[in-house]
């Protein structure tokens, strides 16, 4: 790839300057032929014009010409001169000639009949020639004269100039080649180290960092923004390990009790209590596990794309009052009290019912397993503008400022809960979080030890 592109601009850089080069050269061309060619053109006609003079001075008493013209051209050309009637025989001509006659043009014998000048090129004696004919009157008649220069010099230099410029052109074209090459070569140096870097990293090796030039280019920012994006990668793959980890630990302990149980119930002859009180506890354990099976399950869908196929609009009050309905007994049983303050009216949320009742249901469970006997849990809704709030606030324990932060984190969970051995795995809360911020909300939570927590939930709803 890094060497197409190389050569790709390399093509370019030539390319570009040959065409440069190329137009350069013709309007150079162009220019110089047109300027010599009028040079040319103005010594044929200060010859003609001191001919005429000549021609015509009453001295000789007839048309005389000088035996070769005076007035030479600027470049020291040599002139033929040569005077004919306007029906071409010729009346003079300069001992040069020889006894030869200049080419004779009809069309410019008219127009010197008709007093103007012509001027004309043409191939003569072996040699591209130019000729003017110029008007000559002389006794009340009129005559032509004729001046004519080899091109001969004017084509040299003309085809002097195409050699040298093509010389100089292609040495030119062979530095901007080569130096373009070098030049491309080097600007890609860095993208060629960046792609074999890049191509090396794995999950074996996500600390590799692509080396950075201390340049700020466009290239510098490259490599900045990728090493960034590796950054990312390996704090993400350090979260997932740790998931991982978590994961399996928080399933050690279940197995390890149920592994347990069976040693001891294999070990002698149990009488039918000792059985009993077993299975209860393994089918505790049993509850535990699949919990937390179901947890997992719910989290490893959540980190991928989330899908909106089984939302409905739901009538939010009715569905936490039904949701608080079920943990009515575990209260009663706990001695806390539960109570209902719904200010929802005909608010709906468009949501996954199941997914808001696991939210309620968590919270509410929460709310009940870190408040002591004897005291209260309210939950509440209100709706303000768009927005729909749940409320769910205990007198409970409450939470250390330090921990504040952290409780939404997967797997964890105060000392204070630790302590108690209540049997979570400190994944609720992470999913609560996980659901709400889906459905495009967000959740917070105020506390104070000793006094209680307050968990708000916020949802963007709709009244019917
Ligand atoms: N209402 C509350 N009062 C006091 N502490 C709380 C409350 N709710 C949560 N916490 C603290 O936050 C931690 C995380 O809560 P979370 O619901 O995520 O986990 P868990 O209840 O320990 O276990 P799980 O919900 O997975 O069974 C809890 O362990 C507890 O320390
Ligand atoms: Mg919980």
């Amino acid at each position: 790839m890094a060497r197409s592109l190389v050569s790709r601009l390399t093509w370019t850089y030539a390319s570009v300057t040959a065409l440069v080069l190329l137009i350069l050269g013709a309007l150079t061309y162009g220019g110089l032929a047109r300027v010599l060619g009028r040079q040319l053109d103005n010594g044929l006609l200060a010859t003609a014009r001191s001919e005429a003079a000549y021609a015509t001075d009453q001295a000789g008493g007839r048309i005389h010409l000088h035996d070769s013209p005076k007035i030479a051209h600027p470049s020291g050309l040599h002139h033929h001169v040569q005077i004919t009637d306007l029906g071409g025989r010729v009346i003079a001509a300069t001992e040069d000639l020889a006894g030869m006659t200049l080419a004779i043009d009809r069309a410019a014998l008219m127009e010197n009949a008709a007093g103007r000048t012509a001027y004309q090129s043409r191939h003569m004696m072996g040699l591209p020639h130019r000729i003017l004919y110029y008007p000559l009157e002389y006794d009340g008649r009129r005559f032509s004269l004729q001046v004519a220069v080899s091109r001969e010099y004017i084509d040299l230099v003309e085809r002097q100039l195409i050699g040298i410029f093509t010389v100089l052109s292609l040495f030119g074209l062979a530095a901007v080649v080569g130096l373009g090459y070098a030049l491309a070569r080097r600007a890609i140096a860095p993208i060629r180290q960046i792609t074999e870097t890049a191509g090396a990293i794995s999950e074996s090796n996500l600390g590799a960092r692509i080396p950075t030039a201390p340049v700020a280019d466009e290239l510098g920012r490259l490599t900045h923004v990728l090493n960034h994006m590796l950054d990312r990668l390996e704090q993400a793959f350090a979260r997932q390990q740790q998931f991982v980890s978590d994961a399996a630990h928080e399933l050690r302990s279940p197995l390890a009790i149920l592994k347990g149980n069976t040693e001891f119930a294999l070990r002698r002859e149990r009488s039918p209590e000792e059985h009993r009180g077993l299975w209860r506890s393994s089918g505790e354990e049993i509850d535990r596990l699949t919990r937390l099976t179901n947890d997992l399950l719910l989290i490893a869908q959540g980190d991928s794309a989330v899908t909106t196929a089984s939302w409905r609009l739901l009538p939010l009050d009715p569905l936490v009052a039904d949701a608080v309905e079920r943990h009515r007994a575990a209260a009663h049983v706990a001695d806390i009290s539960l109570t209902t303050e719904l200010q929802g009216g005909s608010a709906m949320v468009m949501a996954d019912e199941a997914q808001i009742v696991q939210v309620i249901d968590n919270l509410v469970s929460n709310a009940l397993r870190y408040t002591p006997a004897g005291k209260g849990v309210r939950i509440g809704t209100q709706v303000t503008g768009g927005t729909i709030a749940l409320t769910v606030t205990d007198a409970g324990f409450g939470i250390a400022p330090a921990d504040l932060p952290r409780v939404f984190d997967r797997f964890y969970r105060t000392d204070e809960a630790r302590a108690r051995a209540t049997g979570g795995s400190g994944l609720g809360l992470s999913i609560c979080r996980m659901i709400i911020e889906q459905h495009g909300g967000h959740i917070s939570v105020d506390s104070a030890l000793g006094r209680g927590s307050t968990f708000v939930v916020h949802l963007p709803g709709t009244t019917a």
